[in-house]
């Protein structure tokens, strides 16, 4: 049986960092109830004007998680990016992604929406696709670009989000273990949704946090309980929990509902707020990047998001 391993990740935050006193200049709000209510203290946007977008994020990300894999762009066999704040509904991020780092054309590209659980998804759709791709390597993204959906009218909900994209190199091989991934979807258009193309309200993102506040604190522990039973695994041989940065009160609930060693479970919502499909990879990458993460080490990741969804799985790094 083939299955896989993470071989390298990389990460891109924009460069323009908006403090929670920023946020006080734009709505009523407070540094103190933002950093109690969710641990944010901080986030990033994109500054077009410095020649920043979705698709130099994506690029960035895959790039440096390529160059920790060490792998050339020409190795790709599949090609995914998961997002829903794309700059172009088409050509889609992943076909751009392909021209900009050159792979060859019969790289399997396409974007994946799942929201703020996409880029655990997108890990299970690249398992999936690997044995039948042309080549054994997956590069898999997820990145939005949130500030372009925000309503800044909106105190609710303007303060919550960044810009940010995560990348990570899954190689498949005979050998490898599989992901145990889980996944789920609650169709809801009513909890957290934003309007598409040819829609005459404005594209602004909205929530009702209470709402999905309760379907979080449901689904992360019901999902990271599922990944442990599919993988047959008690969570103190997990090395490291990565968990959706939405709220740290959500992370923090589920540490507790499960027992987890909260120290294997800490974020990075502090610095990029809640990034959607950029979350668990970005997070994933600063934890290798600052030596937290190495070869060996068995990383049980789980997000969810609009849809609504949720997934989990368990990936080892080489
Ligand atoms: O990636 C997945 C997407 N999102 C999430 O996972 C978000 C899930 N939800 C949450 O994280 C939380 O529900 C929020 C952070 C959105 C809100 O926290 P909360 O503790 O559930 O607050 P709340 O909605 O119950 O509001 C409490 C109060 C309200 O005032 P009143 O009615 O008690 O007078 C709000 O109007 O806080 C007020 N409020 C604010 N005050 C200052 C709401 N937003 C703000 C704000 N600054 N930015």
């Amino acid at each position: 049986m083939s299955g896989v391993k993470i071989v390298g990740t990389g990460s891109a935050l924009p460069g323009r960092v908006v403090t929670n006193d920023d946020m006080a200049k734009i709505v009523e709000t407070s540094d103190e109830w933002i950093s109690s209510r969710t641990g944010i203290r901080s986030r990033r946007y994109c500054d077009a004007q410095a020649g920043e977008s979705h698709r130099t994020l994506v690029r960035d990300a895959a790039t440096r998680a390529l160059e920790a894999a060490g792998i050339e762009p020409a190795q790709v066999g599949v090609c995914l990016v998961a997002t829903f704040t794309a700059d172009t509904c088409t050509p889609s991020a992943a076909c751009l992604l392909q021209a900009d780092l050159g792979m060859p054309e019969d790289t399997l590209c396409l974007d994946l929406n799942a929201a703020c659980a996409g880029f655990v998804y997108g890990l299970h759709v690249a398992e999936c696709l690997l044995p039948g791709a042309k080549r054994p390597y997956a590069l898999v993204v997820g990145a939005d670009t949130l500030s372009r959906v925000m309503d800044f009218s909106d105190r609710t909900t303007c303060v919550l989000f960044g810009d940010g994209a995560g990348a990570a190199v899954l190689e498949c091989r005979e050998g490898y273990p599989c992901l145990h991934a889980v996944w789920g979807s609650r169709g809801d258009d009513a909890s957290l949704y934003a309007p598409g193309v040819g829609c005459e309200e404005p594209s602004y993102l909205h929530m009702d946090g209470r709402a999905v506040f309760r379907f979080a604190t449901d689904v992360m522990p019901l999902a990271t309980t599922q990944v442990l039973e599919a993988a047959g695994m008690r969570a103190d041989e997990v090395d490291r929990f990565v968990f959706h940065q939405a709220n740290k009160r959500i992370v923090d609930f589920a540490v507790r509902k499960l027992g987890l060693d909260p120290a294997k479970c800490e974020g990075n919502i502090d610095h990029t707020g809640n990034t959607s499909a950029g979350s668990v990879p970005i997070l994933l990458d600063e934890l290798v990047r600052a030596g937290e993460l190495g070869s060996g080490d068995r990383v049980l990741l789980a997000g969810f998001g609009a849809g609504l969804t949720w997934a989990g799985a368990l990936a080892e790094l080489a």
